[in-house]
């Protein structure tokens, strides 16, 4: 007797694909403009220790008035295309929690600003974890055969959304701009992204939040909406606990998925929300200290943005080499987690961690 038909969505593939997406360009960007610790302590109640001791964060750069998410993606992904050595694309793909404007997307107005017009472009949604899902989205274009080559940005300006009178959360967070290019390529090649843990948990909406200007409570003129409502919020102490046990497990499940072991990472490259959350989920995972990415201390937590800053500041250093295994995991709002393992490329590397402002040079 033939097998019966199954439903539509059954069995799970889950073996390897002969196409993967392949990481071939790298590149970031951030604000000129510096704000350090001193500096916010003039105006906050606040401390360049107690920023340090509890964060890990020495300074961050902000947009200047008028200076747009969709500006910090153009330069970074001008600058991916560069380091991958091509100028055309068949998607673009923007991972962002500040949007320029709440309606378009801000994709698309980049991919023409790059001379990309005629390429799909989208948003993803997912707070700090919006550059690994976007990652997820964008290898799943080039493995279903929908796209050849990807350009990936991550880009925040939390500045927009962070009241500046807030202590608590004006001292974390950082504007910028990371981007990747993906080509399609093969499962077995150094730079093949997969595998892939994603999650979220949605009963933790209000962990951290933009409460008005969606459809829920429009910030309609003429309404009261406080000044605490139309602004970011987070219940910090709460999130950091979902960050360490989140990212720890997601980064366990990716292990499993691709049958390797904590011992074989050469470089963990966690979201980089706060110092300490790195090293607590390093040491969960049972990796030494140095194997842990971080450069929060110079840009701050980035949102999206933060991954692949902290990967072109590895690069540009020569931290992560042509061969070396690596972990990326991301924890944000929503709740939202997920995770990659890819194996590094031989990448054109960068001089320098992120360009800051001026022109490319020719
Ligand atoms: O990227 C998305 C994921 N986000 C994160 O991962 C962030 C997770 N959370 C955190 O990083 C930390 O919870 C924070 C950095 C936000 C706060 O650190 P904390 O060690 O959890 O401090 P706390 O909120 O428990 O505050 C301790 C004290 C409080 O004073 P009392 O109530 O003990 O008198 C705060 O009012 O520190 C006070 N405080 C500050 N003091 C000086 C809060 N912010 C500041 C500040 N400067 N900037």
């Amino acid at each position: 007797m033939p097998p019966g038909p199954s439903a539509p969505c059954d069995p799970p593939i889950r073996t390897p694909q002969d196409r993967s997406a392949v990481l071939c360009g790298l590149a970031g960007w951030v604000p000129p403009r510096v704000v350090t610790n001193e500096e916010l302590s003039r105006r906050l109640d606040t401390s360049d220790a107690w920023i340090r001791t509890r964060t890990g964060i020495g300074r961050r750069h902000v947009v200047e008035p008028g200076q747009a998410t969709s500006d910090l993606a153009v330069e970074a992904g001008r600058r991916a295309l560069r380091s991958a050595g091509t100028d055309a694309v068949d998607a673009v793909v923007v991972a962002t929690t500040t949007p320029d404007r709440p309606c378009p997307a801000t994709a698309p107005v980049v991919a023409s600003r790059l001379g990309l017009t005629g390429a799909a472009a989208f948003d993803v949604s997912a707070v700090c974890t919006g550059f690994v899902y976007g990652l997820a989205s964008a290898a799943g274009l080039i493995a279903a055969g929908v796209a050849e080559r990807v350009l990936l940005i991550g880009a925040d300006a939390y500045s927009a959304i962070v009241d500046p009178d807030d202590r608590a959360n004006a001292i974390i967070f950082g504007d910028g701009a990371g981007a990747v290019v993906l080509r399609a390529g093969r499962p077995d090649e150094p730079g093949a992204v997969g595998h892939f843990d994603l999650g979220s948990d949605g009963t933790g909406e209000e962990m951290i939040t933009v409460a008005a200007g969606g459809s829920r409570w429009p910030a309609r003129t003429g309404e009261e909406v406080s000044r605490e409502d139309r602004h970011f919020a987070m219940r910090g102490k709460e999130v950091f606990r979902h960050a360490v046990t989140r990212m720890a497990a997601s980064a366990r499940a990716t292990l499993a998925l691709a049958d390797r072991k904590a011992e074989d990472v050469d470089h963990f490259v966690p979201h980089q929300a706060n110092l300490r959350i790195l090293r607590a989920v390093t040491e969960e995972l049972g990796l030494p200290e140095d194997r842990c990415v971080s450069n929060v201390e110079s840009v701050g937590n980035t949102g999206a943005a933060s991954i692949p800053l902290a990967l072109s500041d590895a690069a540009a250093r020569g931290v992560v080499r042509p061969g070396d295994r690596v972990l990326l995991t991301a924890f944000g709002g929503g709740l939202t987690w997920g995770s990659c393992l890819l194996t590094w490329p031989a990448l054109h590397r960068p001089d320098r961690p992120y360009d800051q402002g001026g022109e490319l040079a020719p």
